[in-house]
């Protein structure tokens, strides 16, 4: 058996609200989507930029996060073939030209129901469903940060950092991880759980066996308090309707509550400690109660309790 690895993407462009989905037309007359051999020393991602590049003359941007395989065999030269093909999705700037290469014929961008009824095979159907529904995600949560990040200027007074720390991770993850606020490291970087908190948190994660990547991390007050100083009750008035859209729009299956300002402001319980490990249901989402890992830093008892938390989480996911 010989085995091929591709790499490719769903590359899509926004007119108005609607999706457009760039498929390249064979010869032939088939319908293909711009992928190719991943080359030695390439990454899956490095690959499929590249197929883009050659493919289409496009340089879009990828999403984070978000990839997906399809895998199937083939007869070649009388030998079979096992192929899997690693998905990316990329978004187009609608002003630029689509340069088609010599291995079609030609492309059209299609919307979703045309874009399906062109695909030639079931598996690519479950992947363009998926990505169809994390672009919208995706775009949804751009729409919302970005009024976020004005909230420093709409707002009268503002005493936290003007620098939004947006979250970071799947739009459709499994897990969301909710801290307390972004520390000076996270300010000055623009990426929540970075510092030494953040570093503990990955490899308590790992010890659960749930990937950083695959979860979804933020805080409650995503603007760094000077000082780190505990945000105020209209702080996190303010910021809390943004939160709230942000765990609509990936709905996770649990939100882990990291310390007292997280478990407080979403149930109205601030003692982690006599409260930890205890999983909530309440209006429709699934809450897990656990420290911060800034109090795990301090306390190698409180470490312990954490860790035993996350194994918990690791077995009902
Ligand atoms: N602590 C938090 O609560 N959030 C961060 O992003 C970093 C540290």
């Amino acid at each position: 058996m010989r085995f091929q690895h591709s790499a490719g993407a769903f590359v899509y462009k926004l007119v108005g609200k609607r999706v457009l989905f760039l498929l390249l037309i064979r010869p032939n007359g088939g319908y293909d989507l711009p992928k190719g051999h991943i080359e030695e020393g390439e990454s899956d991602y490095g690959a499929a930029r590249r197929e883009i590049r050659e493919e289409t003359g496009l340089r879009p941007d990828f999403l984070p996060h978000f990839s997906m395989v399809t895998e199937y065999s083939f007869k070649e030269r009388g030998h079979t073939a096992h192929k899997t093909v690693r998905f990316f999705i990329a978004k187009a700037d609608p002003k630029q030209k689509v340069r088609i290469s010599h291995e079609h014929a030609s492309y059209k961008w299609l919307g979703y129901q045309e874009a399906a009824s062109s695909l030639e095979y079931r598996d690519l159907l479950r992947i363009l469903s998926a990505v169809s529904d994390y672009i919208s995600r995706w775009e949804r949560m751009n729409t919302l940060n970005t009024e976020y990040a004005r909230l420093p200027k709409k707002a009268g007074a503002w005493s936290l950092s003007r620098r939004h720390v947006a979250g970071e991770g799947l739009l459709n993850a499994k897990v969301m991880l909710l801290g307390q606020a972004p520390g000076r490291n996270e300010d000055m970087m623009r990426r929540p759980f970075i510092g030494r908190s953040g570093k503990l948190l990955d490899n308590i994660l790992g010890k659960s066996g749930i990937r950083r990547e695959e979860a979804y991390i933020t805080s409650v007050v995503q603007f760094f308090p000077e000082g780190n100083r505990m945000p105020t009750r209209e702080e996190i008035k303010a910021c809390k309707p943004f939160l709230l859209e942000q765990v609509e729009i990936i709905k996770p299956k649990f939100i882990v509550l990291l310390g007292n300002l997280a478990s407080g402001s979403m149930l109205d319980i601030s003692e982690v400690k006599t409260n930890h490990g205890r999983i909530i249901e309440r209006n429709g989402a699934t809450y897990m109660i656990t420290f911060h890992p800034a109090a795990a830093l301090r306390s190698t008892t409180t470490l312990k309790l954490m860790e035993k938390d996350f194994e918990k989480l690791g077995r009902l996911l």
